[in-house]
């Protein structure tokens, strides 16, 4: 780093120009979040530019292309032609901005472990042109501690001080892909900083863009925040999950039990029962917190428990479908079984740890071919072999067996049931049609 010249006090010169809407805003990491958080800073009147590693994410943005689905096209275009979004894959512009936001990946490891790799190779960018007066935000989901125990040191090489040269924060990001209702202006955002002054910055900050900011004490409750709302929505999956292996076992409709017990208006929250878990938040996040909880002599053992029965699914539905195609005469082996959505979840295009992939690679395991269609996702890769959608049209008679594991809400599942010989519903997405041909969890 060069030599630098302290401004008189960086919070104020900061503050002034979150103010009056003249900080350069960048963000590293132009995916599902950052791409999103990136505009509505630009929105809000911030120049801003996102910093990402591929080359074709950083083309798509110059040349206007959202590939967010949550991102309207038509605004993007315009926000980039009115050059208050850009993108480079040089991190040398950090020299320019006065803040960031981090939006990396934030993978497992085979063994559970967390991935901090992308979290330490974007700091090691950042501190490079790091200066003072700097506001930077980790938004990537992780363990309670890293903003302090991995961010931190990072950023305070050349004797720069937290809380006073510059100024950090953690606030989790909390997007739902898909969500016509909550998007990242209107999801509350929780941020806690280093010290109080930079909670106060990054709260100052985020209000200018978003609705709602929540500032927390520390960072390390910012993290765990985010562990928490994740760690509740896994668990109370694996229970409800293990409700429908038991309700298929005797014989109960547990689709109809949830709805009855949601009629409760206090004390019961529902949640339902599926394939298995998938995306890149609630299948990853809780062993964050079980790794570092690890450490301190804790076993996390309802984050283990329902990871284990989560990850039963895909194999549950497999036995089902095999049981289904026995009662018609037909062995799963060499039996045509259609998927019916590979996204992990309604109405979106993310396959990442989607169920669907671990039940197409157990279903071809055990024989059956296999074919796919999705509205959202043109082709995926199974074991290293790359699929290609089909029509459902065309597969819905040919196939022994049609397997909804996405209920995505443009298909017509009426004409499913009527054109399919049999069909599995992980989703319950034939909810209200009677007919003999359909199976459900
Ligand atoms: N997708 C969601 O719904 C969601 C919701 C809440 C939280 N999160 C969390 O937000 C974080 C980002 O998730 P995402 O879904 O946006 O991921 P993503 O894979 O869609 O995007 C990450 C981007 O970072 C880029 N990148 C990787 N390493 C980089 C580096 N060193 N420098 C610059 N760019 C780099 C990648 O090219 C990619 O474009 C993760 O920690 C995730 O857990 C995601």
């Amino acid at each position: 780093m060069a030599t630098v010249t302290y401004p008189a006090t960086c919070a104020g010169t900061l503050t002034e120009k979150i103010n009056s809407r003249s900080a350069r805003v960048g963000v590293v990491g132009m995916g599902y979040v950052g791409l999103p958080l990136a505009t509505e800073f630009a929105r809000a009147g911030f120049s801003v530019t996102g910093i990402d590693l591929s080359p074709e994410k950083v083309d798509r943005i110059n040349q206007g292309a959202s590939y967010v689905q949550d991102v309207d096209s038509k605004e993007f275009r315009s926000l980039v032609g009115e050059r208050k979004i850009s993108a480079t894959s040089d991190f040398s512009v950090i020299a320019e901005l006065d803040t960031i936001n981090i939006c990396v990946p934030t993978p497992l490891r085979k063994t559970k472990d967390p991935d901090m790799s992308y979290i330490q190779a974007a700091c090691q960018e950042i501190a490079r042109y790091f200066h003072p007066g700097m506001l930077v935000i980790l938004e990537s989901t992780t363990y309670p501690g890293t903003t302090e125990e991995v961010v931190l040191p990072m950023l305070s090489g050349n004797g720069l001080k937290v809380g006073k040269d510059f100024f950090l924060c953690f606030s989790p990001e909390r997007v739902d892909p898909g969500n016509p209702r909550y998007q990242t202006r209107n999801i509350p955002k929780v941020v806690g900083g280093v010290t109080p002054d930079c909670t106060r910055i990054g709260t100052l900050f985020y209000s200018q863009a978003l609705e709602t900011v929540i500032p927390v004490s520390s960072t390390q409750v910012a993290e765990m925040v985010k562990l928490l709302e994740n760690t509740f929505r896994m668990i109370n999956i694996g229970l409800v999950n293990e409700m429908a292996v038991m309700c298929d076992r005797m014989g109960i409709n547990v689709w109809e039990v949830i709805d009855a017990a949601a009629s409760k208006p206090f004390g019961f929250m529902p949640f339902y029962p599926g394939p298995g878990l998938g995306g890149h938040c609630i299948p990853i996040d809780p062993f964050y917190l079980s790794w570092k909880t690890r450490q301190a002599g804790i076993e996390a053992r309802f984050i283990e428990l329902a990871g284990y029965i989560n990850g039963q699914m895909p194999h549950f539905v497999v036995e089902k479908i095999q049981a289904a195609l026995n009662d018609r005469g037909k062995p799963l082996k060499g039996s045509k079984v259609h998927i019916l959505g590979v996204a992990y979840k309604r109405d979106i295009d993310d396959v990442r740890e989607s169920p669907a992939l671990d039940i197409i690679h157990l279903l071809i395991e055990r024989g059956a071919e296999v074919s796919y269609s999705d509205p959202h996702v043109p082709s995926i890769r199974v074991d290293g072999v790359e699929l290609a959608a089909r029509k459902l049209n065309g597969e819905l008679r040919t196939s022994d067996c049609v397997v909804i594991v996405t209920d995505h809400s443009s298909i017509p599942y009426e004409r499913v049931v009527q054109k399919a010989q049999l069909v599995v519903d992980t989703r319950n997405a034939l909810r209200g049609i009677v007919s003999d041909k359909v199976i459900r969890l």
